[in-house]
């Protein structure tokens, strides 16, 4: 196979900075993503789950599957989850693909992948946040089985849809 799959931990670290730094480079429009911070992205390597690409030994993409648990984070309180099934609601946190490696449906490949860990792990409903403007990401989890739920305000000033997949 072209491209190899691997869970990512914390030595990762700098290459989830890096591949950050170049989805922003090539962003029409920054509104279209919030940035994390390297804390962020330690907590997601060490105790959520992080998957990445390999091509050719290289970290080329990732997507992380985030357990909000009775936190804030968890977006099934956006898709109003009564409180005893919060448990239940994973987020897809968020999915980088390097620019020169786009347009090979990696994404959704990542999407499928998470999806399946989730349900492994028990989870009954996947998450998402994406922006309006994100219209590639948009087709990429319509085109997974996710559903629109509704456009809100997310993350302080940015305009997010939020969208569910049951598992
Ligand atoms: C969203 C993202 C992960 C999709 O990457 P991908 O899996 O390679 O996308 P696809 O394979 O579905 O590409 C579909 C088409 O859109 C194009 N495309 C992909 N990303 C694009 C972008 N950011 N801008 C313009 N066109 C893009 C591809 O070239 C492809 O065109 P084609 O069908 O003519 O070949 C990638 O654009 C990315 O990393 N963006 C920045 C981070 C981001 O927005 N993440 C999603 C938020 S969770």
């Amino acid at each position: 196979m072209k491209f190899e799959l691997k869970r990512l931990d914390a030595s990762f670290l700098g290459d989830l900075l890096s591949l950050q730094d170049d989805a922003f480079r090539h962003l029409g429009d920054p509104e279209m993503l919030r940035p994390n911070s390297a804390e962020v992205f330690l907590e997601c390597l060490e105790k959520h789950h992080t998957l990445g690409i390999f091509h050719e030994k290289e970290l080329i993409a990732f997507g992380i599957l985030y357990f909000g648990k009775g936190t804030p984070e968890n977006l099934g309180h956006d898709l109003g989850v009564p409180k005893n099934l919060l448990f239940k609601v994973a987020n897809v946190k968020l999915i980088i693909v390097r620019h020169d490696f786009r347009g090979q449906g990696l994404q959704r490949f990542i999407i499928g992948e998470l999806e399946k860990k989730a349900q492994a792990m028990g989870y009954e409903i996947l998450a998402c946040t994406v922006s309006p403007k994100n219209h590639v990401s948009i087709r990429d989890f319509l085109l997974s089985g996710f559903v629109f739920w509704k456009q809100t305000p997310k993350y302080g000033v940015l305009l997010r849809n939020v969208y569910y997949k049951r598992i």
